[in-house]
Parts: C-alpha cells; structure tokens; sequence
C-alpha cells in the first residue's frame, strides 16, 4: 500500500507542560500600550496574548532538553558540558576553535571587535540590526548587498537571500583592503527569512577566495536555510539537511551564532573559525567581557540543552511541519488580500506594511502603526521591521528603510494551530480598518538600536 497524504501538517510533539494564557479586554491593552510610549517592547509580556514579537529564545524546549539540563556540569573550567556542546556544534560546523557566548551579539562584539574598526567596510546579504550596529560601532560601515529580487516583496523567488555576487566582486575590487571579511545570513531575517541557496554560498566563496577574503556565517536559522535548500534547489531534494548543513559551512571559514533561534536554546550564542590568531584575539576579548572560554557566559547547563537542541533543529519531521506552519499562516493572510512577503519565509511572515497602509508616509511608521493596531485588537504581539528599526541613518539623518514590514515571528514549537487561526482573525479585523489608522512620530530614542527601548506619539 502507497503512503497515505494527509493535507493537515500536524505539531510532531504532543503537550508535556503548559503554561497559561492571560486573557484581556482591548481597553486593557490600549491604555497598556500608550503607557509603553507605543512602544511593543515596553509591554509587560503578561498583557500579551500570542507573542510574536521574536522567534528568539521564546521556544519551547523538548523533554530531553529538560533532561540534558539536569546534566549540566557547572565546573567553572573544561565542564564536560562545554565538550559536549563543543562537539555537538562541530558535528554540524566543523571549525577549529568553537567560542560560546551569552548570546549571538555578543559573538558579533567580539568578532567585530578584533575585526573592525573605521575605515573597514563589511558587506552582508542584509546585516541584521545587531550586527549592523555592532559593525558601526567600532566606526565601520556595513554595506548590505542582497540581489534585486531580495528587494520586492511581492516576487516570489526561491532564494530572495542570496547574495549579489557581481556587487559583492564590484566592492571587492574597489574597496578589498578595507573589507576584514564577509558576512552571509542564512535565512536573512531582515530580508524577510528568506534563504540563500547553496549555489549562491559557493559562488560567493569563489568571489571570497580570489580576493584573499574570510567568509563568515550569521547561522541564527541555519536548519531553516537547509530545509528550504532541500526543498527548492536543484540536485538537493532527498538529502539529509545535516549533510547540506554541513555543506554550508564547507563555505565559510567561521561564524556567529544566537543559540536562542534553531539551536532551540531559551540563551546562548558562539562564534567558530578556523583562523588562530583571530580566535585567540577573540578568546581574550571573551574572557574580559563573557567569562572564561570554556563557558563563555553561559551556565553548563545551556550548553547541553544546546547541545541537545541542536540534534533536535535537523530533524525532518520538525522542519516539515516548521516550514509548512508558517507558510500555513502566510497563506491564509494572502487569501485574505494582506499583502505579504512573498513566499514565507522560514520563521516568520512579514506584512509588507507600506502596501496595506498606503495612506501613511514611511517616516510616519506604517509598520509601527500596523503593530499597534494588532495588539490593541487581539493582544498579538509583533515587530516592526521598517524605517523605526532602520531608518536613522549613521549621520543622524532620517531615511525612509527599504522595507515597511510587521514580522509575525513564531517561537518554536509554541503555538498550536488554533492560536494561529486566531491571528489570522485578528489580522482578518485590522485589515478592515486599516484606512483608519494613524501614523507615529519618535518623541524620544536611545543613540543606538533605536526600536528597543523609542517612545511614540500619534501623528
Ligand atoms: C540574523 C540574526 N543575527 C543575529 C542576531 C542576534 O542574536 P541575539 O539576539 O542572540 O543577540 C539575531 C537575533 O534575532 C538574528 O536574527
């Protein structure tokens, strides 16, 4: 007998522990709202219903987490728990000195701490805030260069995180003796999660190695990256995603790494490389700011649920139904006329905001606008990833972003079916007012990495 199909993609979990959900009136969460400044940050999270704010540490850890946790060995130097965690992260990425971290930024810090510095340049698919921020930080400009297509949010292509090569060979050759290395985002979430193929890695490599140049990973969604990869690329259909994982980091000479994204930790981060003196510059550096190498600013004990995670985030059965429930959500948004990015991407679906709200000027936050309108409505909690997030510029200017987009992010492994279903009911009752919303103004904002912490007032 054939193997039965079945349409509904169901979790491939059943529920060992909930946690409850607290249920509020929309007059609650609008006058919670207005004393968080408009600001989805400022929220306390128990006024929150479906938190879609990030898909960063917010998921739901397995039984064996739980139980690797129990493992943990809290030795402050060589913990067998950092060895665990070293090889299961080798296993997938197999570079030479592998440095946990408390978190992906602080892999950056260090990285782009010995790196960096004015004058140097990084190019990026599309640097993600944090690692634009820490790149500009040291005073080095970083430059994103994601092909065309990346662009438009309504073409569907399969790869919109891939590179643009010619560019990048373009700044190569004029600017190469300020380039330390390049970066690639696998998915590039602030394009949209959207992923690059395995084509692409290796022609940029190819563009990377003639110019004498490092290739390093932002790996946050790197299982995601090889699902889609299975998926959609020619030649790759029918492979084992760690073996394409694996693939990937053939490419590259390092990386950085937020633990809390598909290696499914709640924390946890680490940068990997090949290159010695590199590592041990950032080894010194992660001792003054993290703690001693072999725990980096972690406890053992989320080294082994990393550890474990990371076993967990290749899964098949996992990333089918990871892949398929987001785009579940994606299409019902697009059934309704929400205009999104197209196609979904792999952790997250993003409302292309500018087109749904087109009567509010982008330095007005139509993103920002669209984010509020839905937690006032139904207590969902999403992010802003637009001209609020990106629009000042490194000379204090203001730009209108390349995007105005609402990222509805899905924590792992967190939300049934039916909580998703009430989104898209939530979103179904915003869109209906949509032409009434108003647009935002920053009445107060941080020098840096603005979105956090900005407040708001309405046009
Ligand atoms: C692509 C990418 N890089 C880096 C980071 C930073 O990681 P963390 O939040 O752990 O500092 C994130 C977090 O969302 C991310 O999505």
């Amino acid at each position: 007998m054939s193997e039965p199909v079945f349409r509904t993609v169901i979790e491939p979990f059943r529920i060992h522990s909930v946690e409850p959900l607290r249920m509020t009136t929309a007059e609650h969460r609008r006058a919670a709202i207005h004393a968080a400044g408009y600001n989805l940050f400022s929220l306390h999270a128990q006024d929150v219903l479906i938190d879609l704010l990030t898909d960063s540490g917010t998921g739901a850890m397995s039984r064996d987490q739980w139980a690797a946790i129990q493992h943990g060995d809290e030795s402050y130097a060589g913990s067998p728990s950092f060895f665990i965690f070293r090889d299961a992260v080798r296993d997938l990425f197999p570079y030479q000195h592998v440095i946990p971290t408390h978190q992906g930024r602080a892999a950056e810090k260090i990285l782009f701490g010995v790196v960096g510095g004015p004058g140097k340049v990084v190019p990026n698919n599309t640097h993600f805030d944090t690692t634009r921020a820490n790149i500009e930080f040291t005073g080095a400009d970083a430059v994103d260069l994601v092909i065309e297509e990346g662009h438009d949010p309504a073409l569907p292509h399969p790869f919109k995180g891939n590179m643009d090569v010619a560019a990048l060979d373009a700044l190569l050759r004029g600017r190469g003796a300020d380039v330390p290395l390049v970066m690639i985002t696998v998915t590039n979430n602030s394009g949209g999660g959207q992923p690059v193929s395995l084509e692409n890695m290796r022609a940029v490599r190819e563009v990377c190695r003639a110019h004498g140049k490092k290739l390093f990973m932002d790996a946050c969604r790197f299982a995601e990256n090889a699902w889609f990869i299975r998926q959609r690329e020619p030649g790759q259909s029918g492979r084992d995603v760690a073996d394409i994982v694996r693939d990937m980091a053939a490419c590259c000479d390092g990386m950085t790494m937020s633990a809390k994204k598909d290696p499914m930790g709640n924390i946890g981060g680490w940068l990997a490389l090949d290159d010695d003196d590199i590592a041990q510059e950032c080894r010194n550096l992660l001792i003054l700011t993290e703690g001693f190498v072999t725990y980096g600013g972690l406890a053992g004990r989320d080294l082994e649920a990393i550890a474990q995670g990371l076993t967990e985030a290749i899964s098949h059965d996992y990333l089918r139904y990871r892949i398929e429930s987001t785009a579940y959500l994606a299409d019902a948004l697009g059934k309704l006329g929400i205009p999104c990015i197209k196609p979904a991407g792999g952790h997250a679906v993003y409302i292309d905001a500018r087109a749904m709200l087109p009567h509010i000027e982008p330095l007005e936050f139509p993103g920002q606008s669209l984010a509020v309108a839905l937690y006032e409505t139904g207590g969902v909690r999403s992010c802003e990833i637009g001209s609020v997030m990106f629009g000042r510029q490194h000379d204090g200017s203001e730009q209108p972003a390349a995007m105005e987009l609402v990222r509805l992010a899905i924590p792992r492994r967190t939300y049934t079916q039916s909580h998703i279903d009430y989104v898209i009911e939530v979103c179904e009752q915003v869109l209906a007012s949509a032409a009434d919303l108003p647009g935002y103004r920053i009445v107060s904002e941080p020098p840096a990495l603005r979105h956090f912490s900005a407040r708001f007032a309405r046009v």
